[in-house]
């Protein structure tokens, strides 16, 4: 039963409101009703409408409300070249300078930047003034080691505040990043690494998780190994202290190169054109090998700042912690240059959220007193299932604001963290977006009445729609293409080395429109409900996986002939995968053989990757054209009708 009131939800008796709406005061103070009354809007969604109607005056008012540029633009979206679209042109820019130079020497040089807290319970505060240091030192040896405008470098690391100031050094000097997951293992680095061509990779010896050391080098010595050719030098930070090998003229410790001379130097911020790319970082497809996607330098910076300022609502005293990883999408946009450059306090925990108990987490965010807690689905459920015990123990009353992001989020999921974490005043902004779109794209503002599992509506300024496969609006219940239909300052620029594919993958199966690859429903309240993919892209944990790295890393093995990969549904981890194998002659099936696969997709990908079952079948159904249809696969494994197989062969 569903009630449209404002009544607290009575969980016990299974009675729901449809909406659950923000506190009054979270409304009222809002950064976005502030400027909502500064336009002369009665509330958020009048300034949706003007901002659908002038998008390009909009974002260009956001990209001189939160950033500074060196030379401004003389056009805010240039069209021309669809969908390779441009926005900001003319203008100059660096991230750097947003998020860092101009704190360092403002006001905000002795605010704490980051607070980062170790798995061990070390902790480490950098300021803005001390963060530019490290920084502006880090750029320094990136140069020494040859390191130029336009180079891809490959970082490496586990959550710690240099794999920050990597990412930031590198794209200070006008290089690109491209960050491997610290969870990743040899193959998915080195197919990275190989795409990127990155002559320079920043890593450490290991780093923590669980209580155990992640063998980051020795992992880096692999795939590294099998790209000799293309690395010259890895810059090694010591963390663990556990023995590595070291390459002579290879590798060099990170604080070596840090003592040479010269490296506090001041090091300038390179004045980058707008459209010049300043990061790549590779993603999950349909098919083949992982793409690189390509993200610019002055459209990302106005649409991470804006929708972080309008979404999170990021105020001078709030205390923000976003537990993602800076490896992921999440992490570039939210962690590292979102809340630097609205010149915020954050804080990075590195290690597992349940070490040494399940209330670690609750522990850092009653510590820090933090205010803005932006998590994934996945952690919320792990968390719940150990009771709200936990959480209680701890205080959590400062935190104001709540946030999900990765995978849709089961709606009692969302209570418990509506409750036990929020307290019933915390609204929860679920915020659909992708590696694609940089920033948030579908999402609630502290304003919006929320409904749990929706993202609810598109952020200003962002026109979306469900659209069948002809085109047409889907209505009623029916789910359809999830679609953005104009340009967007953070999109992708393009796939690295193949704007072919960038084009193929998002622009032509709804010509003119960019489908994102999710299914989705709109409510009657014009309410956005993702559904998950529709590609052959697996969510476990959140985390984005594609069945070909999982089927290529099982062909690795030389009992493999064949194999196929689907994801079906966990209770933790939203989706686990599955594969079916097929043996080359001369081996047999046994759960030894299977354990053994299993570990091997682990090792080649990493552990996020390992395979929940291995199951060995004499073949595979395929499509007359020799496709596997995984569908079929997934629909066999669910119990579920098998639906048109009219090309399967016979
Ligand atoms: O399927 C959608 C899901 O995650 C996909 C994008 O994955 P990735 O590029 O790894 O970026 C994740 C972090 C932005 C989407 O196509 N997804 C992401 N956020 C949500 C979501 N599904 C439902 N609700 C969300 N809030």
């Amino acid at each position: 039963m569903t009630t449209d009131q404002q009544t607290p939800p009575n969980e016990t008796a299974g009675e729901y409101p449809k909406f659950y709406y923000p506190p009054e005061n979270v409304v009222e103070n809002a950064n976005v009703t502030a400027y909502a009354r500064e336009k002369g809007f009665a509330n958020a969604d009048e300034l949706y409408a003007w901002t659908i109607e002038n998008p390009q005056q909009f974002w260009g008012e956001m990209a001189t409300k939160f950033l500074d540029w060196y030379q401004p633009w003389e056009k805010v979206l240039d069209d021309s070249n669809a969908p390779f679209f441009k926005w900001f042109t003319g203008a100059k820019t660096n991230v750097v300078h947003n998020a860092i130079d101009r704190h360092a020497t403002g006001a905000n040089k002795d605010k704490a930047a980051i607070i980062w807290e170790s798995e061990q319970g070390e902790t480490k505060t950098y300021t803005y003034a001390q963060l530019a240091a490290e920084v502006n030192r880090f750029a320094n040896i990136l140069k020494s080691q040859g390191v130029e405008k336009g180079d891809r470098v490959t970082v490496y690391l586990s959550r710690v505040p240099e794999l920050v100031i990597a990412m930031l050094a590198i794209v200070k000097i006008g290089a690109m990043h491209s960050v491997v997951y610290g969870g990743f293992s040899t193959e998915a680095l080195h197919s990275r690494i190989e795409d990127a061509k990155s002559k320079v990779l920043v890593t450490g010896d290991g780093g923590w998780m669980n209580n155990k050391i992640v063998e980051l080098k020795k992992i880096t010595d692999e795939a590294v190994d099998r790209a000799e050719d293309i690395v010259k030098s890895v810059i090694v930070l010591k963390r663990t202290g556990h023995d590595i090998t070291m390459k002579e003229g290879r590798d060099h410790w990170w604080h070596d190169l840090a003592a040479q001379p010269g490296m506090d130097d001041p090091c300038p911020t390179e004045q980058m054109d707008t459209e010049d790319p300043m990061f790549m970082l590779y993603t999950s497809g349909t098919t083949g090998a992982p793409k690189g996607l390509v993200h610019a330098c002055g459209g990302y910076q106005v649409q991470v700042a804006t929708t972080l300022s309008f979404v999170f609502d990021i105020k001078p005293d709030d205390v923000y912690w976003c537990a993602a990883d800076p490896g992921w999408i999440t992490g570039h946009s939210y962690i590292v240059y979102g809340p630097l450059m609205l010149g915020a306090t954050e804080v990075i925990y590195e290690g597992a959220p349940s070490y040494p108990n399940p209330g670690r987490w609750w522990d850092v965010a009653a510590k820090y007193g933090v205010t803005i807690l932006y998590t994934a689905p996945t952690a919320i459920r792990g968390l719940m299932r150990f009771g709200e015990e936990w959480p209680n123990k701890y205080d959590l009353s400062k935190l104001r604001l709540l946030g999900s992001v990765g995978e849709p989020i089961n709606p009692e999921a969302w209570r418990w963290y509506h409750r036990v974490i929020g307290k019933d005043r915390c609204p929860i902004m679920d915020t659909w977006w992708q590696t694609e779109t940089g920033a948030f794209m579908i999402t609630p503002n502290p304003t919006t009445p929320l409904k749990p599992g929706s993202g609810t509506k598109p952020f200003f300024g962002i026109e979306a729609d469900v659209l069948t496969e002809e085109g047409e609006p889907a209505t009623g219940a029916d789910d359809g293409l999830l679609v953005i239909k104009k340009p967007w300052p953070s999109m992708l620029r393009t796939i690295y080395g193949d704007p072919k594919r960038y084009v193929e993958q998002y622009w032509t199966r709804l010509p003119g429109f960019y489908t994102a690859g999710d299914a989705a429903r709109k409510d009657e309240d014009g309410y956005y409900w993702v559904i998950g993919r529709i590609d052959d892209v697996i969510k476990v944990s959140g985390y984005r996986l594609g069945t070909a790295e999982v089927e290529s890393a099982l062909v690795s093995h030389p009992a493999v002939a064949e194999a196929a990969a689907i994801g079906l549904p966990h209770e933790l981890k939203g989706q686990a995968i599955h594969p079916y194998v097929i043996l080359r002659q001369g081996f047999e099936a046994s759960d030894a053989l299977a354990e053994e696969l299993r570990k091997h997709v682990g090792k080649e990908m990493g552990p996020i990757a390992r395979p929940e079952t291995i199951n060995f079948v004499p073949g595979l159904p395929k499509t007359r054209s020799g496709k596997i249809m995984r569908r079929v696969l997934k629909a066999r494994a669910l119990g579920l009708p098998e639906g048109d197989t009219s090309t399967l062969e016979a």
